[in-house]
């Protein structure tokens, strides 16, 4: 990436808004959300704790508390990229402010008002936001706040650490409110790819990725700067976690992935220099994974995936990863340090892009990527729950795991085989909620094993299942429910007791455990 040319101006003089008349718009975060109505629908930046607005939400739900006090309605429909902070979605929450929410999120107030019936929530493949938005599904969007970490002299906006819908919302809202964070690495500037090929059909075109780190779009943001109301400008840090650090369980199942990938390379379906791109997904599973392969054999990868946890981080360190494509970082405060001691030169190995083609399901099945991503349950055909919670609650949302699932040279889940101190088995005899089919699933893995289940049919999948991927504690009532089941005399391709499938989950509502 080093043809990559910087618009000079935004480098120049201190303040990062390099353009003059937009400097003038400069106001405080209270003055800016004042452009927030209610029932506005409002496009918020944020992916996974990254560039999220971390002023104006906490103004806008001042102004929502003092509406409630003064016995005036006050709620506004909140879209992002994913799931941002406890700045934006908690404060938002607490406020009682939230009518509806898309896409994915991870908050616990936000998880408690929708279980709670108080918020609507749209969980929506994270690829299909910008399209449905533009297809009108969401209405109007009146208010975008964008978190940028520049404005260019030329007026353009310089992105910060995530991408997500941003230019969708950009381009789609009435208004335009910019927080301008100084916090922000000035060379995330290059790190970027914005592509503005995007139709509706019939007017689509190719997107033309054809390696990871394929170029496509431009570096800034476009924006008329007659939609931009008020910029704040702010200087805060990201919501960035630690990681658990790899357990026992987690250790044995990134051992059964690497495993695996050594059997799939030895077959000749994966090469053995670079693999194919890898997609990792959120959370501690994903991350250990990700440990397991710095450790492994393999070297000269690629990643074409959604979000860059630390275990990517280390990758690129240790020189076993050449180049990330992603929307978004999600990382510790550690590798943050890390990264901004020496941000040009992960710049020039890293690409962030809209969500729309960071998960573009054309790119994913072009590129062949090998796809790992947690999962709540998986039942013995193969079905996926990624989402609920005993069929009714949801944890945190689908995100990207369908866009890649259903597209990818391989699909892997992985979760320990138990939760809740074991008293949740993760591999039942049916799903209380399906994210991703039994078509879309190719791998499961547990720290019990892993069940490889392309080119079986059901009845051999379950017992694939049951024999690999399943507590000892729970192997006798599974068996003893696939047993009795194969012998029932309604239907013998996908065998089920109709009247015990979800019994398992009403058991643990009812008694606290799956066990019988
Ligand atoms: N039943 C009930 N609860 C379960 C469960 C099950 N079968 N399996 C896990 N859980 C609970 C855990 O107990 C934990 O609860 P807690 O927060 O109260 O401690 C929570 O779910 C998270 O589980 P954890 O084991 O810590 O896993 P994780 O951090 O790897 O997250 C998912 C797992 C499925 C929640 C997470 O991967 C996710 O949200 N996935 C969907 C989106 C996605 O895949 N995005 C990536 C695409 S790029």
């Amino acid at each position: 990436m080093s043809d990559v040319v910087h618009d000079a101006e935004s480098r120049s003089g201190g303040s990062r808004i390099a353009n003059a008349a937009l400097r003038s718009r400069v106001t405080s975060a209270e003055q800016a959300a004042t452009y927030i109505q209610p029932g506005d629908a409002v496009g918020m930046s944020g992916f996974t704790g990254a560039g999220y607005p971390k002023a104006v939400p906490g103004a806008l739900a001042t102004r929502i508390r003092e509406a409630h006090a003064r016995g005036d309605a006050f709620r506004v429909k909140v879209f992002t990229g994913a799931s941002t902070a406890p700045e934006l979605d908690a404060a938002l929450a607490e406020a009682d402010g939230v009518e509806l929410r898309l896409p994915y999120q991870s908050d616990p107030v936000t998880r408690a008002k929708i279980n709670a019936g108080a918020m609507e929530y749209l969980d929506v493949h994270l690829s299909h936001v910008a399209q449905q938005q533009w297809q009108g599904f969401y209405g109007d969007l009146d208010v975008a706040v964008i978190e940028v970490s520049g404005v260019t002299g030329s007026g353009r906006l310089i992105p910060s650490s995530s991408v997500g819908n941003n230019k969708t919302w950009i381009d789609r809202a009435d208004r335009v409110i910019l927080e301008v964070n100084s916090w922000q690495h000035r060379d995330l500037e290059g790190m970027h790819d914005i592509y503005y090929g995007t139709a509706l059909p019939p007017h689509r075109m190719p997107i033309p990725i054809v390696h990871p780190q394929g170029r496509i779009g431009e570096l800034y943001f476009r924006c008329d700067p007659a939609k931009i109301v008020a910029i704040v400008e702010t200087d805060a840090p990201d919501r960035n976690s630690p990681f658990a650090s790899p357990d026992e369980v987690l250790r044995l199942i990134a051992g059964h992935v690497l495993e695996f990938l050594d059997h799939e390379v030895f077959h000749g379906r994966i090469p053995g220099d670079g693999l194919l791109p890898l997609q990792s997904g959120v959370g501690n599973v994903a991350n250990a994974v990700m440990a397991g392969l710095n450790a492994g054999p393999y070297g000269n990868l690629t990643a074409y995936t959604e979000v860059i946890q630390d275990g990517m981080i280390e990758m690129l360190d240790s020189g076993k990863l050449r180049s990330v494509s992603a929307t978004s970082f999600s990382l510790s405060p550690d590798a943050v340090t890390r990264m901004y001691d020496d941000m040009r030169t992960y710049r020039d190995r890293i690409l962030l892009r809209p969500q729309e083609i960071s998960n573009h399901p054309e790119v994913i099945r072009r590129l062949g990527v090998i796809s790992m991503n947690g999962m709540i349950e998986a039942d013995v055909y193969g079905n996926v729950n990624s989402t609920h919670v005993m069929a009714s609650r949801i944890q945190n949302g689908i995100g990207g795991s369908g866009d890649f699932a259903r597209n990818a040279y391989v699909s892997m889940f992985l979760s320990p085989s138990t939760a809740k101190d074991g008293a949740i088995s993760a591999i039942v005899p049916f799903v209380s909620h399906v994210d991703h089919t039994e078509h879309d699933v190719d791998v499961i893995v547990t720290e019990q094993g892993l069940a490889d289940l392309r080119g079986l049919s059901p009845k051999q999948r379950a017992r694939v299942v049951l024999e690999k991927c399943v507590h000892p504690d729970y192997r006798p009532q599974l068996t003893d429910y696939l047993d009795r089941a194969a012998v029932s005399a309604y239907g013998q391709h996908t065998p089920h007791l109709l009247g015990e499938a979800l019994s398992w989950h009403d058991r643990f509502v009812t008694v606290g455990t799956m066990r019988v």
